[in-house]
């Protein structure tokens, strides 16, 4: 079994330990589920694979890593909420099965349990962990917020959007990283330098899910292909379409988004345009791009070429997935 494995089997164990189902049922029942259907545990596993990396003890890790994974399962519950989502990692998500109001409380409560997670550290650790934690929070909540301000305006740039994902998603991917950091005693200049290579894999990794929104393949992403299209998100796909095609394609590209045409042919069309402008091909160069970036901060690190090429591997590897 390779190390990324193990860091995530020993994840799962010490979870399943500490998630459990109790009165009142409808409170925890969603919290345990959506926990439970899977999912890649990118952050819990960069969060020990990091402690690891700077010679900390592993399993000092656990309490953050579980922090950050129950806080990101929170906000994917409220973030279904608000994309109207009906499908989550290929089952149905908890407003749907259950309904709206147990999805706002469960995912109120994942809040609440993920800072819970941090009480086991001491002062010194407790206090730099927590004030990471909030300020990350309030960042995600930032970048939600644009995210959903952004589909109703039709002069979003790129810039503009690159600053949504990287509010949304990048800082908690870095935060989950500079968390593993700080627990194995790191020097500033690598804390920080790593929460850096966890921002360009976010960017790149949330590109990427724009990406397979539209092109990946239902079974294996779990989520409802073209949700993104339904709900006029202003993606890296759309802005960038929008900025390459011809003046025909643009009217129509805008048409469609500001239309209330059936949902399918609106994906079906919306997908063709970005096809013919080859949006597909500038999205993965896109990605590589930021793919890179994050490999350029690791040269500056004082790290031995073979924990070097794990963190490489991995970040390569995410970039590679379907799911
Ligand atoms: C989904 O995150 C939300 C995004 C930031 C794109 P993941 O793709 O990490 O979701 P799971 O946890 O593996 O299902
Ligand atoms: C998710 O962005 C970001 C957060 C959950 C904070 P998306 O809305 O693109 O994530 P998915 O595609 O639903 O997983
Ligand atoms: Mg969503
Ligand atoms: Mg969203
Ligand atoms: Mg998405």
């Amino acid at each position: 079994m390779n190390i990324v494995d193990t860091y995530k089997e020993d994840f799962l164990t010490y979870l399943n330990s500490k998630i459990a189902v109790k009165e009142p049922v409808n409170l925890y029942e969603p919290m345990h589920y959506i926990l439970q259907i899977g999912g890649k545990r990118l952050r819990p596993i960069l969060t020990i694979m990091t402690c690891d990396l700077f010679k900390g003890n592993a399993k000092e890790a656990y309490d953050a890593a579980l922090a950050i994974e129950v806080f990101h399962n929170f906000t994917l519950i409220h973030d279904d909420i608000m994309d109207s989502a009906p499908i989550r990692r290929g089952k149905e998500t908890v407003h749907h099965k259950w309904d709206l109001n147990t999805g706002i409380l469960s995912g109120d409560a994942m809040m609440i349990l993920a800072l819970q997670c941090f009480e086991s550290y001491e002062p010194i650790i407790f206090k730099k962990l927590v004030q990471l934690f909030n300020k990350t929070g309030l960042e995600v909540c930032e970048g939600q917020q644009l995210d959903i301000d952004f589909e109703t305006r039709n002069d979003v740039s790129i810039d503009e959007y690159i600053k949504m994902i990287t509010y949304k998603t990048s800082v908690l991917v870095a935060a989950a990283m500079k968390m593993g950091a700080i627990i194995a005693n790191a020097t500033e200049k690598d804390t920080e330098n790593i929460y850096n290579f966890g921002l360009n894999l976010g960017i790149a990794f949330q590109l990427q899910d724009d990406y397979l929104d539209t092109f990946g393949n239902s079974e294996t992403f779990g989520k409802q292909i073209g949700g993104d299209i339904i709900e006029n998100k202003k993606t890296f796909l759309y802005l960038k379409c929008l900025q390459v095609c011809n003046l025909k394609d643009k009217e129509k590209l805008l048409g469609l988004y500001n239309s209330n045409k059936t949902t399918t042919t609106k994906v079906e069309e919306v997908t063709e345009l970005f096809k013919k402008n080859k949006i597909v091909e500038i999205t993965i160069n896109e990605i590589a791009v930021y793919t890179k970036k994050a490999f350029e901060i690791l040269n500056e690190m004082d790290l031995s070429e073979d924990k070097k090429a794990i963190l490489k591997n991995f970040g390569l590897s995410l970039m590679k997935r379907t799911i």
